[in-house]
């Protein structure tokens, strides 16, 4: 009998929250995690998680401000594996602290390098990859902030329309390749996010971590010849 291979899973932000979530979920005989973050203790407490459920995982510390980071975080993961199957971008920070001009450039910089450039280099450092794998899936956590104006949180906002705009135009490149490229677009969630403020002014409504895990999963493991481009997840009830 053949042993199916597992599927190499690359996770950004996988110390906590929404990323620790979908490493959980996805810890089964299918896949073989590499959660990338700062936290290395965090991440591997999450790692302990994965392999106590059944799965496979390793951590790699990567700063996704850092371009060098990420390049050697991908260089070590193509050299262990020789492939990568899935990119999930994730990692991600926001903060609703004022209005625009009352951001410091230091602020918009750390907000951007994390949310549209990290995602950008990963792109980079994976499609190629992917392309001579012939095939891959790609999956970015974007925001309904994404789709909506958000005072006191412009720069966020601008990261994740920036976000989508990026996704769409590289799901069209790729998708000859039989790469998918798919953007998960979730509400208020109950994490440290924000400080926990968004979570926290919806808390009746909030999703949970493990309701967006649930919708990487789906589009895992969706038919081959289908592709769901994009998902928008609202909680049912609203506070
Ligand atoms: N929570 C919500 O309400 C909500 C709603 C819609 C979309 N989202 C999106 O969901 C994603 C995950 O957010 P979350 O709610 O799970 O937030 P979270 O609990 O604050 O977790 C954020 C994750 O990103 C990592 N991270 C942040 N900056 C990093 C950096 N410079 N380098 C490497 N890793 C970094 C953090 O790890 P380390 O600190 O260990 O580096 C952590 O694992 C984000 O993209 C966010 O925009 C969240």
């Amino acid at each position: 009998m053949q042993i199916p291979v597992k599927k190499i899973v690359v996770i950004t932000g996988a110390s906590r929250g929404i990323g620790a979530a979908i490493a959980l979920r996805l810890a089964t005989p299918a896949y073989n995690l590499v959660l990338a973050a700062r936290d290395q203790s965090k991440l591997q407490n999450v790692v302990m998680q994965v392999l106590a459920a059944g799965g496979t995982a390793e951590c790699l510390p990567c700063v996704m401000r850092d371009p060098a980071q990420i390049t050697a975080m991908s260089a070590a993961v193509l050299a262990r594996h020789r492939r990568c199957d899935v990119l999930i971008n994730n990692a991600g920070l926001g903060r609703f602290n004022g209005p625009l001009h009352t951001l410091e450039p230091d602020e918009w910089d750390r907000t951007m390098e994390t949310n549209l450039r990290a995602p950008y280099l990963l792109v980079r450092a994976f499609a190629p990859a992917m392309i001579a794998a012939g095939g891959g899936h790609i999956l970015s956590i974007s925001s309904l902030a994404g789709r909506n104006p958000v005072p006191n949180a412009a720069a966020y906002a601008a990261s994740k329309w920036g976000l989508n705009g990026l996704m769409y135009s590289l799901a069209e490149e790729l998708r000859q390749y039989k790469i998918r490229v798919s953007l998960i677009a979730p509400g208020s969630t109950l994490t440290e996010f924000g400080d926990g403020m968004s979570a926290k002014k919806s808390a009746l409504g909030a999703l949970a971590p493990g309701d967006v895990a649930h919708i990487v999963e789906m589009l895992l493991t969706q038919a081959d010849a289908s592709f769901i481009s994009e998902v928008l997840i609202r909680p049912t009830l609203k506070a």
